[in-house]
C-alpha cells in the first residue's frame, strides 16, 4: 500500500470539465457564447445551473463560491440582478426544453420563502422546462425553517442534496460547522413531508481530527436517514487558494495512508448497504436515476459532479458559474460587482472561456468515460492505444500496480483501484502539464 498512497499523493483536477477551468482565457466572451448559443441545434435540450454565493457563516473547509453575510440586503440585491441576468439570456434559449434545474452554493436556502418562488417564478417565465424537468437545491440543514422547505416543496423540488459531511462533535467544531443529527432528521422528514422524492446526502473524508471511527458511525446515521444517494468527497484542502482554510492545521489532517483507509471503508460501507458504487465517488439506490443511467451507459459528469442529466448544454446563471456547451466552457464573472455591472449595460456577464478543438473534445469524451464507467474503449473514437504513445508510457506505472488495466482497445480501472481513476484520467490530459493551478491530492 506504501507506494499506491505515493501514487494517491500526487495532484490531479477532479475533472468535472475538460479542459479544467484554470485553462478557461479572456478572449471567449459574450460574443463567442452567443455565436454558440446561436448554433444550438432548435429542441436540444437544456440544463441549468443557478448559483447562490452567500452563506451565513463559514465552513473553515468549504472550497466553493461564496461569501458570508449577516444581512439579506445583499442576496435580495443579488437576485435583482440574477432576475435581468434571465431575462437577458432567455431569449438566446427559444426551443429548447429545460430538463434540469440545479440550484447551488453557497446556500440556496440562504433565500427566504418569497425569494424561492420569485426566482422558481422568473425561471419558468423566460425558459421552457419539459413537463418532467428535475429540480434539485443544495440544502444546508442548520437552521433550516420548516416553511422555506415547505416552500420548496410547492415549487416542485424533486431532488434535495443536503450538506452533513460528519456527524463527530471534533469534527465538526475543527471545520466550524455544527451540525447535530437530529437537527439532520428533523430536515430529512420535513422535506419528505413536503414531497421531495429523492435525497442526497453529502459526507467529506480526510477532515481534521476525522477518524476510520468517525467515518464508520457517520455513515451508519446516514443511512438510518436513507437516502436514496452519496456523494463522498476528499476533503480538497488548499489553503493558498482559500485563505480560510489556513483555519485548520495541516498537523490536524489524517495522513495520506489514514485518507486511503476512509475512502475504503466509506466505499464498502455504503456498498454492504446496497447502494451502487457510480464513478469515483458517488452512491445510488439500484432504482435511482443516477444507478439506472450508470448501468445504460448514459451517466455523465458536469460541475456539480455525477449526473443522470445527459443534456448536451448546461447553462451556469449567477456569479462565478459555468456554462458547458458543445463548442466550449465559459464562466461568468466571478466577483459580484462585476458581474452585476455586466449584467446592468445588458450584457452576458461572462469573463473567461474555452473553444474546444477537436483533439480536446476527443480527450474531453475520454476522459468522462473513465470518470464515469472506470473503462474507455478507444474504438469508440475510432482509435487504438498504440495512438496514444506518450500516454500509455505514462500508465505503464499504473498498469504495473494494477490501477489500470488494457484488453485489446479497452482501458479499465479495476472497482478495487476506482480510487486511482483520476490518476489514470489525467493521462490524457494534455494541459496539465502547462498547468500552473495547483490541485488536491487525488484521493
Ligand atoms: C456548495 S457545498 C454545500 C451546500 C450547502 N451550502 C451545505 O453546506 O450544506 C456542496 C458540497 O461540496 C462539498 N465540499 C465543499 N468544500 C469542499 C472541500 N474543500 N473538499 C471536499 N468537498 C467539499 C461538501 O460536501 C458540500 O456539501
Ligand atoms: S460548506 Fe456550504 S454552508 Fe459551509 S461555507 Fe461552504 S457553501 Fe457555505
Amino acid at each position: 500500500m506504501n507506494s499506491n498512497v505515493d501514487l494517491f499523493s500526487a495532484r490531479v483536477p477532479r475533472y468535472t470539465s475538460y479542459p479544467t477551468a484554470p485553462h478557461f482565457h479572456a478572449g471567449i466572451g459574450q460574443n463567442e457564447l452567443k455565436q454558440w448559443l446561436a448554433g444550438l441545434p432548435t429542441g436540444l435540450p437544456l440544463s441549468l445551473y443557478v448559483h447562490i454565493p452567500f452563506c451565513d457563516t463559514l465552513c473553515w473547509f468549504c472550497g466553493c463560491h461564496t461569501t458570508v453575510v449577516n444581512r439579506y440586503s445583499p442576496v435580495s440585491s443579488y437576485l435583482n440582478d440574477l432576475f435581468t441576468e434571465i431575462a437577458n439570456i432567455g431569449p438566446y434559449l427559444k426551443g429548447h426544453p429545460v430538463t434540469h434545474l440545479h440550484w447551488g452554493g453557497g446556500s440556496p436556502t440562504m433565500l427566504t420563502p418569497d425569494d424561492v418562488r420569485n426566482l422558481k417564478g422568473a425561471l419558468t417565465r423566460h425558459f421552457e422546462f419539459a413537463p418532467d424537468a428535475e429540480f434539485a437545491v443544495e440544502i444546508d440543514p442548520r437552521g433550516l425553517k420548516d416553511d422555506l422547505i415547505a416552500t420548496l416543496g410547492e415549487c416542485g423540488l424533486t431532488r434535495a442534496s443536503i450538506g452533513v459531511q460528519d456527524f463527530a462533535p471534533q469534527v465538526q467544531k475543527a471545520i466550524n460547522r455544527i451540525q447535530p443529527f437530529d437537527e439532520t432528521k428533523r430536515v430529512v422528514d420535513a422535506l419528505r413531508a413536503a414531497g421531495v422524492a429523492s435525497l442526497n446526502i453529502d459526507l467529506i473524508y480526510g477532515l481534521p481530527y476525522q477518524t476510520r471511527e468517525n467515518v464508520a458511525r457517520t455513515i451508519e446515521l446516514s443511512l438510518s436517514l436513507k437516502p436514496q444517494r452519496f456523494a463522498v468527497f476528499g476533503y480538497a484542502h488548499v489553503p493558498h487558494f482559500k485563505k480560510h482554510m489556513q483555519l485548520i492545521k495541516t498537523e490536524t489532517l489524517p495522513d495520506a495512508a489514514e485518507r486511503f483507509a476512509q475512502f475504503e471503508l466509506a466505499h464498502s460501507l455504503i456498498s454492504a448497504a446496497g447502494y451502487a458504487a457510480i464513478g469515483l465517488d458517488h452512491f445510488a439506490l439500484p432504482d435511482d436515476s443516477l444507478a439506472v443511467a450508470a448501468k445504460a451507459g448514459t451517466l455523465a459528469r458536469n460541475f456539480q459532479g455525477y449526473t443522470s442529466d445527459d443534456a448536451p448544454a448546461l447553462i451556469g446563471l449567477g456569479a462565478s458559474s459555468i456554462s458547458a456547451l458543445p463548442q466550449g466552457y465559459v464562466q461568468n464573472k466571478p466577483e459580484v460587482p462585476e458581474w452585476r455591472k455586466a449584467i446592468e449595460v445588458g450584457e452576458l456577464p461572462v469573463a473567461r472561456g474555452i473553444a474546444l478543438s477537436d483533439e480536446d473534445k476527443l480527450r474531453r469524451a475520454i476522459i468522462e468515460k473513465l470518470m464515469c464507467f472506470l473503462e474507455v474503449d478507444l474504438a469508440r473514437f475510432g482509435k487504438t492505444p498504440e495512438d496514444f504513445p506518450r500516454e500509455m508510457e505514462a500508465l505503464a506505472p499504473l498498469m504495473a500496480e494494477g490501477f489500470v488495466v488494457r484488453n485489446g482497445t479497452v482501458l479499465s480501472v479495476p472497482a478495487s483501484a476506482r480510487a486511482a481513476v483520476r490518476l489514470v484520467a489525467s493521462v490524457f490530459d494534455t494541459y496539465l502539464a502547462t498547468s500552473k493551478a495547483v490541485h488536491a491530492v487525488a484521493v
